[in-house]
């Protein structure tokens, strides 16, 4: 006997949980760095528009295309076209993008775990042996495994209590956690220290002398990665969504959600930054390497709430992650929820170990380079775009106007302009990525 689809218990469970996937270490271990490295303002506007114009499409897309279905992604695909459609590969794509995605994602989240322990005792020591506690974490397999292996278990307790009963539940009560730490945090930064106000001014005042092409394209990408875009799972999320729900009005929700915890972030760690005299751009250690040696004077009052935050935004993404792969087997082919996370969580899980493991490398790009970095490469350079480019043609020239129209609630002017934008500038702009990703953009020097 088929038992009927799950839905969400609720719009606001809905809203959390798709804000929990997008909210992840995206938002605050990626964004800030990167906008270090970029040079501040300027990056962040860009970005802001790449959200606007090319990120917010796209999630309204990829929540009609669930919704309408109400099918897992690679099923979604064929049923709003035709029987055996060749456009289902979209979703295997997307199914294949979860699992090397969570892989790598799951030994970070490792990181920040154990980051929360290194923060009750504190840190202390000069500036190098405190850097140096990253460099040990990392090299050390036995220990980035054993944290590997707590978030997983985690990942798949949560995955396995299903849509109302796991993920929605346990976002419902990470996600205002996180808001309330982070605010929290970000009121330390701009009152108790001396680098607020430069931070604001790094963050907003741009300064577009700064500004390369390189900068450019990088913003494009990060929208994709921090939206959770091009890899089904706001199709997933979107196709346990009911009928009655705006789709429109929850995409501009999710998406300012995911924007100004980015920047409420941003604002919490360039404030420490500039009120210790830091330079900004720290590259891929601002968060793990930079801040435990300015942890070192605030104390674990600062450090705890910022780890413990930076878990609990990981384990939102991590399960819409794993339940892009889990949710096909259990529609398809009838799998019960429990072993089919079961399965799926202990294969990511196994596969990630690669990743853990800093000795594990291989030729990548002209040297040699650990997994983490390779997967993490591939998937947002190549997989997402290629996801997010489909689906975006998809949904322009593919899927039906009158079921688009249905599920978009209206055929006026906000629904013409999407239509254009689906059908030329959104598929341009990504395009223009995943070109620059396999260097292949004409005026770029690689
Ligand atoms: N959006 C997540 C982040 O910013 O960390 C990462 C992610 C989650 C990407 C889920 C893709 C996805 F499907």
């Amino acid at each position: 006997m088929k038992k009927s689809r799950e839905t969400w218990g609720s719009n606001l469970g809905f809203i959390l949980a798709a804000t929990g996937s997008a909210i992840g270490l995206g938002n605050i271990w990626k964004f800030p760095y990167i906008t270090g490295d970029y040079g501040g303002g300027a990056f962040v506007l860009v970005y802001l528009g790449c959200v606007l114009m090319i990120g917010l499409p796209l999630m309204v897309s990829e929540l009609i295309i669930g919704r309408r279905a109400q099918k897992n992604p690679v099923k979604a695909f064929e049923k709003n076209h035709r029987a055996k459609s060749p456009w289902q590969s979209v979703g295997w794509l997307g199914m294949a993008s979860g699992f090397l995605i969570l892989s790598f994602y799951s030994v970070i989240a490792g990181w920040a775990m154990a980051f929360i322990f290194k923060s009750i005792k504190g840190f202390a020591g000069t500036p190098d042996q405190i850097q140096q506690q990253f460099v040990d974490l990392v090299v050390s397999p036995s220990d980035s495994i054993m944290w590997h292996t707590i978030f997983m278990v985690l990942v798949i307790a949560i995955v396995a209590g299903g849509i109302k009963g796991g993920i929605e539940r346990w976002s419902k009560i990470l996600m205002p956690t996180l808001f309330l730490l982070l605010l929290g945090l970000m009121f330390h930064g701009l009152f108790n220290t001396d680098g607020g106000m430069a931070a604001l001014n790094f963050l907003f005042q741009p300064d577009f002398s700064r500004l390369t092409a390189e900068a450019v394209l990088s913003a494009l990408g990060h929208a994709f990665f921090t939206l959770s875009l091009g890899m089904g799972a706001m199709i997933t999320y979107g196709s346990y969504m009911k009928k009655d729900t705006g789709i429109v009005r929850d995409a501009i929700l999710i998406s300012f959600l995911d924007t100004f915890i980015a920047l409420m972030a941003g604002v919490a760690i360039f404030s420490l930054v500039f009120h210790y005299g830091m330079e900004p751009g720290q590259s891929v250690g601002l968060i793990f390497k930079t801040l435990p040696v300015l942890f070192a004077d605030t104390g674990p009052w600062v450090s705890v709430p910022f780890f413990v935050l930076l878990t609990f935004a990981a384990l939102t993404s991590a399960i819409s992650l794993l339940e892009v792969v889990v949710v096909y087997f259990i529609d398809e082919k009838g799998w019960s929820r429990i072993k089919t996370t079961l399965v799926a969580g202990i294969l990511v899980y196994l596969f990630g170990i690669l990743s853990a493991v800093a000795s594990f490398t291989m030729p990548f790009r002209g040297s040699d380079q650990g997994f983490l970095d390779i997967f993490d490469f591939i998937t947002t350079n190549y997989m997402l775009p290629v996801g997010g480019l489909l689906t975006c043609l998809y949904i322009g020239w593919v899927m039906k106007e009158k079921d688009i129209a249905e599920e978009f609630g209206s055929r006026g002017l906000p629904f013409q302009m999407l239509r254009l934008a689906l059908r030329y500038l959104t598929p341009i702009g990504i395009a223009l990525v995943l070109l620059h990703g396999l260097e292949l953009l004409p005026f770029m020097e690689y």
